[in-house]
């Protein structure tokens, strides 16, 4: 008989991941999402497979994106509403770039409730903004798995190749140094004001992001196990 590799775990909630670009979001998302089998939700990754694909939404987000502006919560909500109702979310997910404005997380509250989903848990990655460049400009990402690598601190086995699957590792376009500025500055704006709102309904948890990438996943998952009902 085969080995059962079901997680032993149960999530049956979502999981936000509060934190500028290069915090560790995706990194950290995906991890989490393997440990306890759910889907794990990027807002970026999904925006870019329509831009990618030249869909009419991917056409109105891609100047948008090029740009390290938000892309406006109308087209981002739509597609969040049509991602969660699929059967392979029923039991939580892992959101990763999604809330970004107080008008996104107040949407999803509401959805969450309609779909019988207890209130979501939030990770805060806090870190030094002097570190977030480097992380930025060196990430390649896998165009097969979107596994997330940096040529200066995570790199693969074989320059320019996943360690995973084999894929073209490449570097998103919004990830150029004039990019980077418009993004950290809407991120100050328009996102790092849910930190308060979300501390203030006692959902927040920090954590410290600026330790090694093992490090800082343990402390995400103590931190999901010490809220009741995680097990
Ligand atoms: P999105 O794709 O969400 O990008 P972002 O928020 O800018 O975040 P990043 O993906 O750049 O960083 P991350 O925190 O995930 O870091 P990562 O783990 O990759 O959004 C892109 C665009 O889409 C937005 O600008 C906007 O236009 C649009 N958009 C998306 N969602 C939207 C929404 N909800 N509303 C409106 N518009 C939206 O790590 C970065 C690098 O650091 C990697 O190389 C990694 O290997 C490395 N690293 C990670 N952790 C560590 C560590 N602990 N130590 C050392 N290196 C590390």
């Amino acid at each position: 008989m085969a080995p059962d590799t079901r997680p032993s775990e149960k999530l049956d909630r979502a999981v936000i991941f509060l934190g500028p670009p290069g915090a560790g979001k995706g990194t950290q998302a995906m991890e989490l999402a393997r440990h306890f089998g759910v889907p794990h939700l990027s807002t970026g990754d999904m925006l870019r497979e329509h831009v990618s694909k030249g869909t009419p939404l991917g056409l109105k987000a891609k100047p948008i994106m090029e740009h390290g502006e938000l892309v406006p919560d109308s087209l981002v909500l739509k597609m969040i509403v049509e991602r969660i109702e699929r059967p392979d979310c029923a039991h939580g997910f892992v959101f990763d770039g999604f809330p970004r404005t107080v008008a996104q997380a107040k949407y999803l509250g509401e959805l969450l409730k309609q779909h019988g989903f207890k209130r979501p848990f939030v990770i805060h990655l806090v870190i030094d903004p002097s570190v977030l460049m480097r992380r930025l400009t060196g990430r390649r990402t896998c165009k097969v798995g979107g596994e997330i690598y940096n040529i200066y601190d995570r790199p693969p086995k074989v320059p320019g190749t996943c360690d995973a699957d084999g894929g073209e590792l490449v570097q998103r376009p919004d990830d150029r140094e004039e990019v980077i500025g418009p993004r950290l500055h809407a991120y100050e704006k328009q996102t790092a004001p849910l930190a308060a709102y979300y501390r203030r309904l006692g959902l927040l948890h920090d954590i410290d992001a600026t330790k090694k990438v093992d490090e800082v996943s343990r402390q995400v998952l103590q931190s999901v196990h010490s809220v009741r009902g995680v097990r």
